[in-house]
């Protein structure tokens, strides 16, 4: 996860920029495929940034969910191409009360709702987007158009919304230790043998193999599927509030410091969050950005 580098450059106008939105179409699509079987499409081109419009979005998406008894499974998918969600809103400010302690408890609820929630990742998962998917139950990846990525530590940041206890919890130290530092791109089947998603499945299954299993799963009685989902997260665990707020606060710790909003705003004006190209390849790109700088602008 990112911090937006904009409240740091422009102080006091930050808070007049950081208006409520005023959206005609929401950046993520309810569709209700049966009462027991929904999607969740992330529909905010040209990347679904995870900025303000995505948390609100979310959290009402999460209210529904938990204030309906009929439903089971709750895939999480994208329409838009080459992204599921590209990253922190680095551009646009979110505001505080949406991201760090707000996030984590929602991703909590989420986490402990009696209702078996599902990634289907086709295009770039990187940094906030890789920590939501792995906050999730199961994952399930393109193989040919997957990508994921915690490029935080490349930033001289830290991912701050879970990424580095759950990256950890799902893959091992080691793998961890790469994936986190490394700072790299990870494609699907790579990240299904380190355990990171459930599996990689060729892009033009993807969806079916998907429906299917949503299927299955929502036609199983509520009761079994809500005892089965506590019960494993009994043994398997969840971050905690306190772990994932101390990462929070290292993050914006780490990005207050040094040259981290400088780095941030040249990757900006390089085309971070504008060009689909670099956004593309922002992870080859960073390399680029190492140092104090001045980093060349291409
Ligand atoms: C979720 O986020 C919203 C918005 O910041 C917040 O009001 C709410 O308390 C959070 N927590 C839960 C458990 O929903
Ligand atoms: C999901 O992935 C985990 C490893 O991360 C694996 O143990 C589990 O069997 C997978 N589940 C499915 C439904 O593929």
């Amino acid at each position: 996860m990112y911090f937006s580098v904009l409240p740091l450059l422009l102080g006091p106008l930050a808070g007049v920029l950081a208006v409520p939105l005023i959206r005609a179409e929401p950046s993520i699509v309810v569709t209700k495929v049966s009462p027991a079987y929904w999607r969740a499409t992330l529909s905010n081109p040209p990347f679904n940034i995870q900025g303000q419009a995505f948390y609100e979005d979310l959290y009402e998406v999460i209210d529904q969910v938990a204030n309906d008894n009929d439903v089971k499974v709750v895939v999480f998918d994208s329409n838009v191409e080459n992204f599921w969600i590209a990253h922190f809103d680095l551009l646009n400010p979110v505001p505080s009360e949406l991201v760090g302690e707000a996030w984590w408890e929602n991703m909590s609820r989420l986490a402990n709702l009696p209702v078996l929630t599902v990634a289907s990742i086709r295009g770039i998962a990187r940094g906030g987007g890789a920590e939501f998917a792995a906050a999730l139950d199961v994952r399930f990846g393109s193989k040919e158009k997957a990508i994921f990525a915690q490029p935080e530590v490349g930033l001289g940041s830290l991912a701050g919304g879970g990424g580095m206890r759950l990256v950890p919890m799902l893959t091992g130290r080691g793998r961890a230790m790469e994936i986190i530092l490394g700072a790299d791109d990870f494609d699907a089947d790579t990240a299904a043998l380190y355990g990171w998603i459930n599996r990689s499945i060729p892009d033009e299954q993807l969806d079916g193999f998907v429906d299917k299993f949503a299927r299955r799963v929502a036609s199983w009685d509520k009761y079994a599927l809500a005892s089965a989902k506590s019960i494993i997260n009994q043994d398997t665990g969840f971050p905690s509030r306190e772990q994932v707020i101390s990462d929070y606060d290292n993050y914006m710790a780490a990005f207050n410091q040094g040259v981290v909003a400088q780095r941030a705003e040249a990757l900006i004006a390089a085309g971070l969050q504008s060009d689909e190209e670099f956004e593309i390849h922002a992870n080859e790109e960073l390399v680029r950005f190492s140092g104090d700088g001045p980093w060349p602008a291409e």
